[in-house]
């Protein structure tokens, strides 16, 4: 039993635009944390999963959201991302004064929690910081236990001081978006079995590792480490559960999943993924990018149009450095094989 009322000490990570409920119900199901990413769900449809998931189970389940602030929308630096992107639009005969501006990742918000005091999850789970104190109050008053990302000992010994129950100390070999929130200098990221001890020694809370695990080995190996529980993304992103597209999948199944990088090219933010062309020309860290979330706005119609032609050129095809977890089986069977033996 692990500290979150779980069978088995695993969380399957929260993957905002590769999954819904689905894939949530079924590792809830089997004994390990199932999560909801809501950073791209309105509150409406927030809503609608969570009575999926509350119909489907009585196992606890994870609710994730994003707390960045969003950015004040600069039209300089977006006429220079769509200049840079403009060669790509000829290729693909796409017209640049045709597409809408708008973010496409909200953070979390009153509204949000108001959704989520229905529902009372046993764990809430935020990525690049903490909500509002009085927020982070009202949800633990309900039950909820409130987790966070730390990438550095700063963030972890933060984010313990800002209310979160459990930190979770994700590696640089994470897939995804860095949880990095009190720095933006990539050279402070330590890799997981660097930043788990040190987090470890460093707060009183428990400790959860993310970032390359891939079989009970390393989950292993992150526990004898001191973590109390481990976040696994990756190895779910081929489960028939996930919505991980056709180009994701494939690239994911490919010698090219060896060779991953930090990349800002796709919202603005330091996110691991599989290179691709759009990040060898024109990232990985790229200047222009616009702040999160508003890079992925310009990027959008390349993507669907490459999509539509089986290319994966301009998508973000996140992975963390070690893809050779990901199977092709249902995500219970991969959480029982995750846990085989604990
Ligand atoms: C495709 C993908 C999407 C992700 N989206 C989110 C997200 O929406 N919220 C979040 O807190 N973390 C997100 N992450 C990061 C994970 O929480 C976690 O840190 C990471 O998957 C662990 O490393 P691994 O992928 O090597 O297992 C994402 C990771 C991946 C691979």
């Amino acid at each position: 039993m692990s500290f979150f009322d779980t069978r088995w000490p695993i969380i399957q990570a929260p993957m905002a635009g590769v999954q819904g409920v689905a894939l949530a119900i079924a590792v809830s199901k089997s004994g390990g944390l199932g999560s909801l990413p809501c950073a791209m769900l309105s509150v409406e449809a927030m809503r609608k999963d969570l009575a999926a998931l509350r119909a489907a189970t009585d196992s606890p389940y994870n609710v994730n959201f994003f707390v960045h602030t969003p950015p004040v929308p600069d039209a300089r630096r977006e006429e220079a991302w769509r200049t840079a992107l403009a060669p790509y639009y000829r290729e693909y005969g796409i017209d640049a004064a045709s597409i809408a501006a708008g973010p496409g990742r909200a953070p979390f918000s009153a509204e949000a929690a108001d959704v989520l005091e229905e529902f009372k999850p046993a764990v809430v789970s935020f990525h690049f910081g903490l909500p509002a104190e009085t927020l982070v109050t009202r949800m633990r008053s309900w039950g909820s236990k409130i987790l966070a990302s730390a990438t550095t000992v700063d963030e972890a010994r933060w984010l313990e001081a800002h209310g979160a129950d459990a930190i979770i100390a994700q590696g640089v070999e994470a897939g995804g978006h860095r949880g990095i929130f009190l720095s933006s200098d990539l050279g402070t990221q330590p890799g997981t079995f660097a930043l788990v001890p040190q987090v470890v020694r460093a707060v009183n809370v428990p400790v959860i590792a993310a970032g390359g695990i891939a079989d009970v080995r390393g989950v292993r190996a992150a526990m004898a480490l001191g973590a109390a529980a481990v976040q696994i993304g990756t190895s779910y992103l081929l489960c028939p559960e996930a919505t991980t597209s056709a180009v994701h999948r494939a690239a994911l199944k490919s010698d090219q999943a060896r060779n991953t990088v930090l990349t800002n090219v796709f919202t603005g933010r330091p996110a691991r993924g599989i290179v691709n062309r759009v990040i060898r020309e024109l990232g990985p860290m790229s200047d222009v990018a616009p702040a999160f979330p508003l890079a992925a706005t310009a990027l959008a119609p390349l993507r669907a149009k490459a999509e539509a032609k089986g290319s994966g050129d301009f998508s973000p095809l996140w992975s963390g450095q070690n893809a050779t977890g990901c199977r092709e089986i249902p995500a219970g069977e991969l959480t029982q094989a995750l846990a085989e033996g604990l």
